[in-house]
């Protein structure tokens, strides 16, 4: 049991990534709040936790909006004493070029994966430090560095989401709270389908298209994603912080 008594929230844990890290969490012996702004699939995946024998609630929330997360933090504080472990997973996915994309998307885009992400950050500071430290988990992308045709706004997001990370790391080492990233590649989860969906193309030759890039030919599962989130969130990576682990198949070496 790698999480064996601690207390962790994942944001956007209804769907694809943040679901399959819940899970995988609980297993490892986290009681977690999974954080969702959709009702329905947030309370899926408590369900299939407590069912598998692990601790789970949930907590509906919008990470864009502060209050929310303040009742996101003070609610997990209730339920499971204190957080341990933040995975700052949530995210919106808003693609296109600069002449597509406007000042709303702009908004949508950095309220959610950059300030909804901080917001999460500020707020769990009080209980960190006063468990005398903690790890947060931040899922940023290949995006965060690479360039891909039309994703201005996403893309730009994510490379804030790396550099939050490390300065993040920088100002919070004092607190003992470590704060590293998960870079992913192409997965296959609710995100990649509706974007495949919004282009037109059929699922299964976008699967084997998107897939491509990688010398493995296919694209990661949200599980391959998660273990680098549990390693990270972990003990085992008390010596980590403003790092960030690319899972990408290999699709990103050249
Ligand atoms: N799927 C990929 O190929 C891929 C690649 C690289 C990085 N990522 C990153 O991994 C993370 C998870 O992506 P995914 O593909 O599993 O997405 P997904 O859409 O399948 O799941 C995201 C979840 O976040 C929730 N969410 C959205 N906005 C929210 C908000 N404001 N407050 C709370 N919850 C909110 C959604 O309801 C959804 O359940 C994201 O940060 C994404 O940028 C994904």
């Amino acid at each position: 049991m790698r999480l064996e008594g601690k207390s962790a929230i994942v944001t956007g844990a209804g769907n694809g990534i943040g679901k399959a890290i819940a899970e995988l969490f609980a297993s490892e012996g986290a009681s977690v709040m999974v954080a969702e702004l959709e009702d329905g699939p947030g309370r899926a995946t408590v369900d299939s936790i407590n069912a598998a024998g692990g601790a789970a609630v949930f907590q509906h929330t919008d990470i864009s909006n502060e209050g929310s997360v303040g009742a996101m933090v003070a609610a997990a504080t209730a339920a499971h004493g204190t957080v341990n472990i933040l995975v700052n997973n949530a995210a919106a996915f808003v693609f296109g070029t600069v002449e597509d994309v406007t000042d709303a998307d702009w908004n949508k885009v950095l309220g959610v994966n950059v300030i909804g992400t901080s917001h999460c950050v500020r707020h769990v500071l009080p209980a960190m430090r006063k468990a005398g430290g903690g790890a947060i988990v931040n899922l940023a992308s290949v995006s965060s560095f690479i360039a891909q045709p039309a994703f201005i706004p996403y893309n730009a997001s994510k490379g804030a989401v790396l550099q939050l990370t490390r300065c993040l790391a920088l100002d919070l080492a004092a607190d003992n709270i470590r704060v590293n990233a998960v870079c992913p590649g192409a997965i296959k989860t609710r995100a990649t389908d509706q974007h495949i969906a919004s282009l037109g193309l059929d699922p299964e030759e976008a699967y084997l298209e998107f897939g491509q890039d990688s010398p493995f030919k296919r694209m990661g599962e949200p599980s391959e994603i998660a273990y680098g989130a549990l390693f990270l969130a972990s003990d085992e990576a008390s010596f980590m912080t403003g790092s960030h682990i690319v899972i990408d198949g290999g699709a990103t070496i050249d």
